[in-house]
């Protein structure tokens, strides 16, 4: 047994010795003094020996661990400091290479009217309300005075997901949703950006999917003067100041009376040209005085306040205040095109 340990002994220095990486010297020292390790073993085998024995060859073992212990760890040290000088040698840093450039990105054309937009009515203090692109039957259509089987539904088709859950296809029914969350008849003053969809053609003036901005403000005594003044002043700080307002008679279901409004064509300043169709004038709204039934189906008292809504399509606008002329331009995501906006 001695002997055997004189040998585990030299053989274990001399594979320490040989190790030239962390790993092998590792493998070594699971090899001879792990659990399974040739030392455990002889341990293991001392039962055997004679009771007199076993104290002389205990301490022997002891011995034999404490040497491999102590060149294990002398090894270590060295591989170690020999790997950190390697690493100094391979991983110089250069620090006279050019730096790399990390490009800044920039905001999208309609994400810049928006903003316009947002500072405009907040300038005539106005507040940004939220309302939800999942939108419940509901607020996008009952509670804006459209009855299911309305016939003004059809201007508007949608996408359902359920019967009662559709994408909202205008942003109205922001309109109910706050007039809910207020006191009733509190005044508001309020703009609701955000994106609506609707089963519609995908070309040079229409997408499926496009962006609005719904204004709503009620109070006691709101005319619709009020309505005139406050479009006509946020286009022309949005445009120019000498742009005008046409408003022309229509219908929505939710205002009354109602109005589609147009601003002089910003190309050729009413004279006639491609983007105006030679009309002179561009549509880029509907508006109106908010409907009785609307006030009363949000709890709002039509005898006591009154109000002014309008629902502004942005990719319109934005085509206008930078001269793009399709839409579709918007969504294709061309970095040719994005980069003009810079
Ligand atoms: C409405 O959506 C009404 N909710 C507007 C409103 C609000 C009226 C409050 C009264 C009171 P209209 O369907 O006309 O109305 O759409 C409003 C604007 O959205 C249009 O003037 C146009 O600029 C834009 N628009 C409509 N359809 C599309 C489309 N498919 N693609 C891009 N823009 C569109
Ligand atoms: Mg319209």
């Amino acid at each position: 047994m001695e002997q055997e340990l004189i040998q585990i002994k030299e053989k274990a220095l001399a594979a320490i010795k040989a190790a030239d990486d962390l790993t092998v010297l590792n493998e070594q020292r699971v090899r001879y003094l792990g659990k399974k390790g040739s030392l455990t073993a002889i341990l293991r085998g001392m039962g055997k020996l004679a009771p007199e024995e076993r104290p002389r060859i205990g301490q022997l073992v002891n011995k034999v661990r404490a040497d491999i212990e102590s060149l294990i760890e002398e090894k270590q040290t060295a591989l170690k400091a020999r790997e950190l000088s390697d690493r100094l040698a391979t991983e110089k840093i250069d620090v006279t290479l050019p730096g790399r450039k990390r490009e800044l990105g920039h905001f999208h054309p309609l994400t810049l009217t928006l903003n316009k937009l947002k500072d405009i009515f907040r300038s005539m203090g106005y507040s940004i309300a939220e309302g939800p692109q999942i939108e419940t039957d509901y607020f996008n259509f009952e509670a804006l005075n459209l009855p299911k089987d309305h016939p003004a539904r059809d201007m508007q088709d949608s996408f359902y997901i359920t019967d009662e859950i559709l994408m909202r296809t205008q942003t109205s029914p922001v309109q109910a949703r706050t007039m809910q969350s207020h006191e009733p008849n509190s005044p508001i003053k309020i703009i609701a950006p955000g994106r609506v969809y609707r089963r519609d053609d995908y070309d040079a003036t229409h997408s499926p999917m496009f962006t609005q901005v719904e204004g709503l403000c009620i109070d006691e005594n709101i005319k619709f003067s009020d309505l005139k003044g406050t479009l006509t002043m946020a286009m022309q700080q949005l445009f120019n100041d000498d742009l005008k307002l046409r408003f022309r008679p229509s219908f929505f279901p939710f205002t009354e009376p109602s109005a589609e409004v147009d601003i002089s064509c910003v190309m050729c300043h009413g004279k006639g040209c491609r983007v105006c169709k030679g009309t002179g004038w561009l549509e880029i709204l509907g508006a109106g005085m908010v409907h009785p039934r609307v006030l009363e189906m949000s709890g709002y008292d039509p005898q006591k306040v009154s109000g002014f809504a309008f629902g502004l399509g942005v990719e319109r606008v934005a085509m206008l205040a930078y001269g793009i002329e399709d839409l579709r331009l918007f969504f294709d995501n061309d970095l040719r095109f994005l980069k003009q906006f810079c």
